[in-house]
């Protein structure tokens, strides 16, 4: 049985498949190229929305400090996401590589992980989408009613429908199969670092020395009953759960991760790369560092501009410069950001349906969606089917519980990557690697430590939704993928003919 569990595609087959004329993608992207696009994607929700929340319930100021620690495990995990997807540059993600060189069981954990990872990011970044455009409407006197505009109502029901339907909206796009040409994908991302840049350089002028103190608050406890909404950690170790502190650095940590992620995605453009072995990897560390450090700015900033306590939890960056009078800076910031939101959606949407995609191709998922339409040539089955849910998903739950969900989800597949790297350097010591990670077995070790720590600092019910998730994918695993998987229809046919028909 192991053996089934681990066969693995070929990785000089996955490559080749590739190279098929009406399968090859054309190899235009540049260094660079592959920087903007990650910019494009990694910047979003995180920082838009998540800074506001992660300063005012768990880190105050000390929020940027958190950036940091996040950045620093980004880092650490882009090292192996980097040789692993110089290894095997073919399109795909962490699913396709890891189905070459590791085997069909892992690939599935990790395909599992990510269609959790990019599914749930799309609902997470449409829900902070729509709390920039009810501060837009907010500054025009418009308001919708309460119970279509979020869920934390007053009466307990609240759906958030702009989300849903910019969900709904993208599904259609990406089934139409319109895509972001390069030029406007390049405006975007421009308008995005532009407004970043603005709540940096104005935002500074408003900065108010009070603000910062204290800078790390102390340590308060958590509302009796709300255990399992503490750290596993604090947990574990039978501490009273409580927020703030220097923990809480770590907690927030756990939690703005969430503005990182995205640095993968650009691994997954491999395929279009000039020169993979060596643009792929630049690519991810660039826009990695560009964001880390936009990011400690902005934070530093927006806990200057206002007290961390007063933040808002929708639209923190935009809020901060209507506290401080300046309505007309926060439409501006408002607009650039449900702008850029909308691309970071578009690209986590497709992203996740050609993951889907990819594994029903394979056999480990339903046949049925590696269908794709007969005129529009797109993988509409997987992306009608998931954009509905989460147009829901989106709707109804709550943004911070969403995301750290898909954090806890990428930090487990970042610590699989890292371990892929060690097993591979001794098991496939030929494969040709452009970028080699420094210092294995060293850092892909402090890699899987660091991903470690961030996970047990997320909460306990965290622990417990993605638990449920990943049972449920072994169960579709073993009930269905093994037994359909094409790989094994392949094999067994191979095994048939070298027995002369007798099996
Ligand atoms: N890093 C992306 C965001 O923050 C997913 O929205």
């Amino acid at each position: 049985m192991s053996s089934t569990l681990f066969r693995t595609k070929n990785v000089e087959q996955s490559i080749q498949d590739t190279e098929e004329p009406e399968h090859a993608l054309r190899k235009s992207l540049s260094a660079l190229d592959l920087t903007v696009f990650g910019v494009g994607v990694i910047i979003g929700t995180g920082i838009f929305v998540l800074t506001g929340t992660a300063a005012r319930n768990t880190a105050g100021p000390a929020v940027s400090l958190s950036f940091v620690v996040a950045g620093v495990v980004c880092a650490l995990a882009a090292l192996c996401y980097a040789e692993f997807a110089s290894t095997v540059p073919v399109a795909g993600s962490a699913y396709t590589f890891s189905y070459a060189s590791l085997g069909e069981f892992p690939a599935w954990i990790i395909g599992w992980d990510l269609v959790l990872e990019l599914a749930l990011g799309t609902a997470v970044v449409a829900v902070g989408w729509s709390g920039y455009i009810h501060s837009l409407l907010d500054n025009a006197g418009w308001h919708l009613p309460e119970y279509l505009s979020g869920r934390d109502t007053a009466s307990g029901f609240g759906f958030d429908i702009l989300a849903a339907l910019l969900v709904l909206v993208i599904t259609v796009i990406l089934v139409l199969g319109m895509k972001l040409s390069a030029r406007v994908t390049s405006v975007v991302v421009a308008i995005k670092v532009a407004v970043v840049l603005v709540v940096i350089i104005a935002g500074a002028f408003f900065i108010k020395g009070g603000n910062y103190h204290p800078f790390i608050p102390s340590p308060q406890p958590v509302p009796a009953g709300g255990n399992l909404k503490a750290p596993l950690i604090q947990l574990m170790f039978g501490w009273a759960p409580s927020n703030f502190g220097v923990m809480g650095i770590f907690t927030a940590a756990s939690v703005v991760f969430f503005a990182f992620i995205g640095f993968d995605v650009v691994a997954t453009a491999a395929e279009e790369t000039r020169n993979p072995q060596r643009d792929v990897p630049r690519g991810i560390l660039g826009s990695l560092i560009i964001c880390t450090v936009l990011y400690v700015a902005v934070s530093i900033v927006v806990t200057g501009m206002q007290k961390y306590s007063a933040l808002s939890v929708d639209a923190p960056l935009a809020d901060a410069f209507k506290s401080t009078g300046h309505p007309w800076y926060s439409g501006l910031i408002s607009f650039g950001a449900a702008i850029g939101l909308t691309t970071v959606c578009m690209i986590l949407l497709l992203g996740q349906a050609r993951v889907f995609f990819a594994m029903s191709r394979d056999g480990l998922l339903p046949r049925f969606f590696s269908h794709t339409h007969p005129r529009f040539r797109t993988p509409y089955r997987p992306t009608i089917l998931l954009g509905v849910i989460i147009a829901v998903v989106a709707g109804f739950t709550s943004l911070s519980e969403l995301a750290e969900l898909v954090n806890i989800g990428t930090l487990f597949a970042f610590i699989v990557v890292a371990i892929s790297v060690i097993i591979l350097r001794n098991t496939r010591p030929d494969l040709p690697r452009a970028f080699r990670t420094p210092w294995v077995p060293v850092i892909p070790a402090l890699s899987v430590c660091a991903c470690l720590w961030l996970m047990v600092n997320l909460p306990a019910e965290t622990w417990l939704r993605f638990a449920i998730w990943m049972v449920v994918g072994f169960v579709v695993y073993f009930l269905y993928g093994r037994k359909h998987s094409r790989l094994a229809e392949r094999q067994a046919q191979e095994r048939r003919t070298a027995g002369g028909g007798t099996s």
